[in-house]
């Protein structure tokens, strides 16, 4: 008994290690796709489920994701890497990645009245945004009168609610039909925001400096990531935050940070243009450490729509 528990110790750590090693990374839901006409199909199918219900699409777009080659390149903040993530972008787009490609052609006056994600009508979709929207607030914790430029405001959800709260809000995107859609709804809502059109490196022409920098949902549309965590610097004042929530940071991605192979991901690539990254969280740490950033992450357990991740100048 003594001999088998002394065996046991030696054993077990290295078992340990083993089993480590061997461990499956976290995988996708549903099917692999490894071709553009694979991609098509599942395209097609996506494209007949709208019709039904957002919730039906959602369900197409969850049972499947791109098997995407990995650079084969070891430096992710190197330029043969970035050209090779910018290659797969253009395979699945069909087309070069150009600013032109984040167009989103809607229905302002109508989306002014029920807007993203009311008009979904999905019960999970809505429920999540609302339930981020709140967390994120809170993740940044800014004091009363504070300033804000949120960068890719799009409905304008969030930058809706720190109006409200008396925050002087800016806001950037480069959709002149979100900033019609956001100026309707902060007119029927009796607050202000700075609205701006321009693209996220716009953010080096903007002359004011704040009390945070806010990214949700928009920072993975930024086709050269490193570049601009550099200009935020010097628009935020001393001990002024970057936030950087809801983003596509995924332990379950193959590469430090890329082409998102989820199926939602490489739909919205196929069929609009719209390019759609996504990181690892060491890369995306490291990334920020490396630029002169602390950060703190906000781990919303409630919904990954609303994990934060704030960073002050370290
Ligand atoms: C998912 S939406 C953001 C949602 C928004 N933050 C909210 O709270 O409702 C992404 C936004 O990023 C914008 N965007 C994409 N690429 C951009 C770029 N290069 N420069 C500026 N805005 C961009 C899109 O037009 C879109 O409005």
């Amino acid at each position: 008994m003594h001999i088998l528990s002394r065996v046991l110790r030696r054993v077990r750590p290295m078992l340990s290690r083993v089993a480590k090693a061997t461990e499956a990374p976290p995988r996708y839901p549903g099917v692999p796709v490894t071709s553009v006409a694979e991609l098509d199909a599942k395209l097609a199918e996506a494209v007949l489920a709208e019709k039904t219900s957002d919730d039906a699409l959602r369900v197409v777009l969850d049972g499947f994701w791109m098997n995407i080659p990995a650079a084969g390149v070891e430096d992710p903040w190197g330029a043969e890497y970035r050209a090779h993530q910018m290659e797969m972008y253009r395979i699945i787009a069909g087309k070069d990645y150009a600013l032109a490609n984040e167009a989103s052609v809607f229905d302002v006056p109508g989306h002014i009245l029920r807007p993203f994600p009311y008009s979904t009508q999905s019960a999970a979709t809505v429920g999540d945004q609302l339930m981020a929207i709140g967390y994120i607030i809170r993740a940044m914790d800014l004091p009363a009168g504070a300033s804000i430029l949120e960068l890719g405001v799009g409905w304008g959800n969030t930058a809706l609610h720190l109006a409200q709260m008396g925050y002087a809000v800016t806001a950037i995107d480069i959709e002149p039909r979100f900033l019609e859609l956001v100026r309707g709804r902060a007119e029927r809502t009796g607050v202000e925001i700075d609205l701006r059109q321009g693209d996220f490196f716009s953010l080096a022409d903007v002359a004011e400096k704040f009390d945070a920098v806010l990214f949700y949902e928009a920072f993975h549309h930024c086709d050269d990531h490193q570049r601009l965590l550099r200009l935020v610097v010097d628009r935020l004042k001393p001990g002024g935050k970057l936030v950087l929530a809801g983003e596509t940071i995924d332990a379950r991605l193959p590469y430090p940070w890329g082409v998102n192979p989820a199926g939602i991901a490489v739909y919205s690539i196929r069929r609009w243009g719209w390019l759609e990254l996504a990181f690892r969280e060491e890369y995306l740490l490291e990334t920020l450490v490396r630029e002169g950033w602390r950060t703190q992450k906000h781990p919303c357990p409630l919904t990954a729509a609303g994990i934060t991740y704030v960073s002050v100048r370290a």
